[in-house]
């Protein structure tokens, strides 16, 4: 109860407050905090995808300075040879407001990530972007077969249909790629699984589907039973490691990566950065209550 009611009232917490718990998520404010913390995982053998942080913006003049943003982030990072790829929000392009304009954002940041011979993902925002971000990620894969892959999210009950209704985009050079994660937004129980057994079944059903069809997955998760869920899979279907790797979010669980990495799977970290931090950070912090208790320690114990 208590736990909801901070939740609440976060967004009116002192973003001070919240930057002492954001810290640790977090790469920093700037592309060169991003590079530093890309370069120190790339030194433990892991991948990185960057995310410059900011959604749901209210204008277009908005949309085109994080185009200018990303086009900047996406040659300073091949410049410095560093291994990573591409992670990013359509809301942040203006999905809500023109979608025209959108796509063509993101068709413009997918070119130039190609021109490179690099990849982006597309994140899934809440249920009334998915058919938006499913839309703009096929027309995507038919121009840019080997660069572009998507997130599905396995608490919207939708999951597999839309996963066996994009099997026409599969190619024998370039297969589909997907990242699976739980979900993050709060969405309304006729359209998304609530209970936790309920959405990892479905996150291991969805993952079985993926590796049966020689879907490539990114396994995002810090879940330990969807961990091992997935290797059983991994094993069952046989699947070369260049076909499937471990995701986890910067500041996430650090052993249980570094183990999957000591066992050789391959690991990328979501490495988020930039100003516009604190929608990022409410967000997490909703989602795992257990931190709110830290919040009212740092209010309360000063
Ligand atoms: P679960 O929430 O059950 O967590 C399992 C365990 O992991 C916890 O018990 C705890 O130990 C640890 N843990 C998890 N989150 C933690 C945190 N914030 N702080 C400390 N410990 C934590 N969602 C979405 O809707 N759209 C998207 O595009 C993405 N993209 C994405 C990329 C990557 C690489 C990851 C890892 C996740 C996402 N997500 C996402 C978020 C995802 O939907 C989900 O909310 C989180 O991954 C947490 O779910 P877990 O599977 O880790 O399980």
């Amino acid at each position: 109860m208590l736990h909801k009611i901070i939740s609440r009232t976060l967004p009116y917490f002192p973003p001070k407050l919240i930057w002492q718990f954001s810290k640790s998520y977090i790469a920093g404010e700037t592309s060169q905090d991003a590079i530093n913390a890309s370069k120190a995982l790339n030194r433990e053998n892991i991948m990185v995808t960057l995310d410059i942080l900011g959604e749901f913006i209210k204008t277009m003049s908005q949309a085109a300075k994080n185009r200018y943003a990303y086009l900047t982030l996406i040659r300073t990072i091949e410049a410095a040879g560093i291994n990573a790829n591409y992670s990013l929000k359509p809301t942040m392009f203006g999905l809500l407001i023109d979608k025209k304009i959108c796509f063509e954002y993101i068709r413009e940041l997918t070119a130039e990530a190609a021109s490179h011979g690099n990849f982006i993902r597309i994140d899934m925002e809440n249920s009334p972007c998915v058919d938006d971000s499913i839309d703009i990620f096929r027309r995507l894969k038919r121009e840019f077969p080997q660069n572009i892959g998507l997130v599905l999210q396995a608490y919207l009950k939708r999951t597999l249909n839309d996963l066996e209704s994009m099997l026409d985009l599969r190619r024998d050079d370039a297969a589909l790629n997907f990242r699976l994660v739980k979900g993050i937004y709060v969405e309304p129980a006729d359209i998304a699984y609530k209970d936790y057994h309920e959405i990892n079944d479905h996150f291991l059903k969805d993952l079985e589907f993926m590796l049966k069809n020689k879907i490539d997955a990114a396994i995002a998760t810090h879940d330990t039973p969807l961990i091992q869920g997935a290797l059983h899979l991994i094993d069952k279907y046989q699947v070369p490691k260049e076909h499937y790797e471990f995701q986890m979010l910067y500041g996430v669980t650090p052993k249980k990566r570094r183990e999957l990495v000591k066992n050789g799977h391959r690991m990328r970290v979501y490495v988020p950065f930039g100003e516009q931090w604190f929608g990022y950070s409410t967000r997490r912090l909703k989602e795992n209550p257990a931190m709110v208790k830290h919040i009212i320690k740092a209010l309360f114990y000063k």
